[in-house]
């Protein structure tokens, strides 16, 4: 936004810029406390402070490769150098990530889920495996790995995380993802089994950029192998487009879990975008079917949450209309779902995102009616609301997980690192 008000001549700052200005450093503090806190093995990347009702103080392979994609992406994350990542915080996470990918687990296999922050395994019942980790997992390093070759520092590349052998860090999630994309599994929201869409499309975006580092350390073997799946994972995403109902769905072919999301409209497909999209044109955010996804989970939360009803804010965005989840338990009925910052957010990134494609490729929409710049600033002002509605609900400057669907006062786990990472990924490309 910034940008485009320069260029029209306009630079004044205005309330909102000043706002994002002055909690960003502090968005960046509440993330970076989570990240190897006290008394947890460092790299240990916590995903929550919170130990009871809800006990989240564990390291999620899903929330700890996110957050770290956050933080290493210097634009979203520097506000001054102190708050940077050091080389020794980006040692441990790997020499972490090693010790878990190595240790005999429950799922049998890098989809493991989630790991007690002493480093030993999480043996209890859980929904596992969840096979969008190890491919995250593997975006974390390889951006490590791209990172230290830019800086001419091959030799800790090698070390540490491509040795050329399948059990290195990097290969051993990508050869996990090449081999199982088709297996089903569970979901972002750990609770269906089946094939789902956030899932494969991180998937894919794994094949294609571990493909590229195996380029770039000669390994070409690997990296036809690994296209050869992006395009088998590409042909597979076809199918969640449901055009009866008009939206992308987030999964198919279910065979286990939970049965009760009958819509299956679920924002896990908008973060699958965001968190796998890689401006190559396949499934764009311009794309029609992709609009129409996020247009009919506006509608549907715009319905079911009474915070939604007073109508001077952006809609307040959950999980999916049937959730049951209140942050603690489940409950046995739909009204227990709630709005989350991190999916709210996750509209607000959607919006400032699609507003860029729009304005460097100079496209309209299909169904509005606005043209060039306007069409532009409509859909950043539209982000701008579902910034504004997560703003209103924080409190201190603090996020946990969900917003209350009828007082709008946060609930379930506070200070969720993932909400900090999906505010700075949001603001970062307004
Ligand atoms: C905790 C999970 O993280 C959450 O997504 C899920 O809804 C509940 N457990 C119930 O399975
Ligand atoms: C519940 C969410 O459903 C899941 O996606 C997340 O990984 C865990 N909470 C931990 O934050």
């Amino acid at each position: 936004m910034a940008s485009f008000l320069s260029l029209s001549g306009t630079t004044r700052e205005t309330e909102l810029d000043q706002w994002i200005r002055n909690v960003r450093p502090m968005m960046v503090n509440h993330l970076r406390a989570n990240i190897s806190p006290q008394g947890t093995l460092p790299g240990t990347v916590v995903a929550s402070p919170s130990r009871s009702h809800p006990n989240y103080y564990y390291h999620w392979v899903r929330d700890a490769s996110l957050v770290m994609l956050a933080a290493l992406d210097q634009n979203f994350v520097r506000v001054n150098g102190s708050q940077n990542l050091t080389s020794d915080e980006l040692r441990d996470y790997i020499v972490l990530t090693r010790r878990h990918q190595n240790m005999t687990n429950p799922s049998g296999g890098p989809g493991e889920p989630k790991f007690n922050v002493d480093g030993s395994i999480f043996d209890e019942p859980w929904g596992r495996p969840q096979n969008d980790g190890p491919a995250l997992r593997a975006m974390s390093m390889i951006k490590i790995a791209n990172m230290w070759l830019d800086q001419g520092h091959e030799d800790s590349v090698r070390a540490l995380l491509w040795d050329g052998s399948f059990t290195s860090v990097i290969k051993m999630d990508l050869e996990f993802v090449s081999h199982h994309w088709q297996d089903t599994c569970f979901d972002l929201w750990e609770e269906t089994k089946g094939h789902h869409f956030y899932t494969q499309f991180v998937q894919r975006r794994s094949m294609i950029e571990g493909a590229k580092l195996a380029r770039r350390l000669n390994d070409h073997t690997a990296a036809d192998w690994y296209e050869k799946q992006a395009r088998g994972l590409e042909q597979s995403l076809e199918r969640y487009w449901d055009p009866n109902r008009g939206y992308i769905v987030e999964t198919l072919d279910r065979d286990g879990g939970s049965d009760y999301k009958t819509s299956n409209l679920d924002t896990g497909v908008i973060l699958g975008l965001l968190h796998g999209s890689l401006g190559d044109g396949f499934m764009a955010f311009s794309d029609e079917r992709v609009i129409r996804t996020a247009q009919a989970l506006e509608k549907s939360f715009q319905e079911i949450y009474t915070i939604n009803h007073q109508g001077h804010w952006g809609v307040a965005i959950g999980r999916y209309p049937e959730d049951r989840y209140t942050g603690v338990e489940i409950v046995p009925s739909a009204d227990g779902g709630n709005p989350w910052f991190l999916t709210t957010l996750a509209l607000a990134e959607y919006y400032y995102r699609l507003a860029k494609e729009v304005k460097d490729s100079g496209k309209n929409l299909v169904g509005f009616s606005e043209r060039g710049r306007d069409l532009v600033l409509k859909l950043q002002r539209h982000g701008d609301e579902f910034l504004n509605r997560a703003r209103f609900h924080m409190g201190d400057n603090r996020m946990s997980e969900q917003i209350n669907r009828q007082s709008g006062y946060m609930q379930g786990a506070h200070d969720l690192t993932w909400s900090y990472a999906s505010f700075l990924t949001a603001i970062g490309h307004r």
